[in-house]
Parts: C-alpha cells; sequence; structure tokens
C-alpha cells in the first residue's frame, strides 16, 4: 500500500523536476538576450526651419528624463519628409525607424508621438506599432506607445496652465488668448478640444479653445469674443510646433486666416509663434506619459 504511494509520488517528482527545468529553460531562452532600451520620438515633422527648435526641446528634455538611453526620431508626413530629403536631410518613417531599432538589437522600446490628442494620425501609429508586436521573435521584445499630450484632466489642466504662463506680459485685463488646436475628423478624441475649453474656461474666462480642423471653430468663439467686450485677442498654437498651420491658417496674410478674420471683425490681433513643444512645462507632461510606459519594463 505504502509502496505504491510513494512509486507514485516519485513519478510525480520527476515529472516535476523535469517539467520546472523545461520551465527554466525556456525562461533563460526568453531573457538570455541582454535589456536594451531605446524611446522612438514621433513628430509629424515641419518644412519650417524655425520650427525645428521644437525638437531639439524635445530631444535635450528626454535625454536628461532617461540618462543613457537610446534616442531616436521618426517622422510621419511623407511630404515633409521628401521635401526634406531634396535638401539632404535623410528621416525615417516610423515603421523605417522601428526596424533598425530593433535590428540594432533594442528589445524595451517605447514609442512616444509629439501627438495633442488620440486622433488618426495617433491610431495610425498604433496600428503599425502593432505590426512588430506580432512579427515572429518577438516574445522578448516590449514595444510600447506613450499617451498624447491630452491623457487626463490634470495633464489638460497643467497644459493650461503653462499656455498662460507663455502669454506675452502685455496683456491687459479683457484681453483674450484664443489657441489654435489642430483638430480631427476622429470625433471622440476631437471632443478633448472641448474638453480643453471647458477647463480653460474655469481658469481664465477669456481664454479659449478654437481648432482648424475640427470642433470647436473659430466661428463658435468669435460671438463670444464679442459678447465678452474683448479689444485685444493674442493667438497662440495649441500645437507641437508652429508650423504650417499656425504661419499660414492662424496668422498668414491671406484673407481666411484667424488674423485676417478677427481684424476685420475689429479685434487688435497678437500673434506668439511658439509651438507647445517650444514650451518646458508642456514637454514635461508629454514625457510623464513617456515615464508612465517606460515603468513597465522594470
Ligand atoms: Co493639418
Amino acid at each position: 500500500m505504502f509502496k505504491k504511494k510513494e512509486i507514485f509520488l516519485s513519478i510525480c517528482l520527476v515529472f516535476l523536476v523535469v517539467f520546472s527545468a523545461n520551465l527554466a529553460l525556456a525562461g533563460k531562452h526568453g531573457d538570455s538576450k541582454p535589456v536594451k532600451q531605446a524611446i522612438l520620438l514621433v513628430a509629424f515633422g515641419t518644412t519650417v526651419p524655425e520650427a525645428r527648435k521644437a525638437f531639439d526641446q524635445i530631444e535635450s528634455q528626454v535625454k536628461s528624463a532617461f540618462p543613457g538611453l537610446e534616442v531616436r526620431w521618426a517622422f510621419t508626413s511623407s511630404i515633409v519628409r521628401k521635401k526634406l530629403s531634396e535638401q539632404g536631410v535623410k528621416l525615417d518613417p516610423p515603421t523605417v525607424a522601428l526596424a533598425k531599432i530593433l535590428e540594432d538589437g533594442f528589445n524595451r522600446v517605447v514609442v512616444a508621438s509629439f501627438h495633442t490628442i488620440p486622433g488618426e494620425e495617433f491610431h495610425d501609429l498604433y496600428k503599425d506599432v502593432d505590426a512588430f508586436r506580432n512579427m515572429s521573435g518577438s516574445h522578448h521584445r516590449r514595444i510600447l506607445v506613450a499617451r498624447p499630450l491630452l491623457s487626463s484632466r490634470k495633464h489638460m489642466e497643467a497644459a493650461i496652465d503653462a499656455m498662460l504662463e507663455q502669454t506675452p506680459k502685455s496683456r491687459k485685463p479683457g484681453d483674450a488668448i484664443l489657441l489654435m488646436g489642430h483638430g480631427s475628423e476622429h470625433q471622440p478624441a476631437d471632443a478633448l478640444y472641448a474638453a480643453l475649453n471647458f477647463y480653460a474656461q474655469g481658469k481664465d474666462s477669456n481664454l479659449y479653445i478654437a481648432t482648424v480642423e475640427g470642433q470647436p471653430t473659430l466661428e463658435d468663439v468669435v460671438p463670444k469674443l464679442k459678447k465678452n467686450g474683448v479689444k485685444k485677442v493674442f493667438l497662440m498654437p495649441f500645437m507641437a510646433v508652429a508650423g504650417d498651420h499656425a504661419q499660414n491658417d492662424m496668422c498668414g496674410d491671406e484673407k481666411d486666416s484667424w488674423k485676417s478674420i478677427l481684424t476685420k471683425d475689429g479685434f487688435e490681433v497678437e500673434c506668439v509663434m511658439k509651438g507647445t513643444a517650444e514650451n518646458p512645462k508642456i514637454v514635461n507632461l508629454w514625457i510623464e506619459n513617456i515615464k508612465a510606459s517606460h515603468s513597465h519594463f522594470k
């Protein structure tokens, strides 16, 4: 009776030892590569040379937040990449940059885009990264995508504070600030601008957000400016770089620019040409999101 039980237990033990040895081996196989971490910074890109300052600002802040980590760039706009390539500047799209990073042996990667909202461009990036996660040999790699700027109420309020701080000191009581967001056809993401407007109004009743390609629009804001008796409007882009939209749609001399429309409506207009990525406090909010993703590697 006892003997039978002993034999059974020894068989179980043998199985257990063999099984756990296999597990240990499997574990060792998977973990055998040393951990190499990288951050891939992704931006739309810009052909406006002055606007590129924003990327230098981001890079220096990211490098000091993550000392020793490999930091690389990718640019999503094929038009921007083509234009710059004609000037001899070769830039990679995210898929090419990511392939190079993996080929160079990096196996813990945070992909961080400088998007304001999770709109179409962000979702496209996410899909591309996801394709890499499904590739063969990807079991020993981790590739995470950090959230865009407006990822929480706290981030929205902090972004508004940072924009108020960068407003010129010449702003007098009663002068308005109008931020130009990009906007998106991706409705749930676009609604974040209305949310931002709500929190902005809670901090400063003459601070507004409108968008070029989404909601709310300039037409939504103008009646409020008139109702509040505003005389002067400070225009500032709420986009990573003060690029094409800021230079043309916001403050260009064409008659359909916001500056021209507001001037025609009798407002005095002052343009502040500074992208959100040139504002260290806003860059820090993106970095907080990168840190949140990076913390999963520990
Ligand atoms: Co656009």
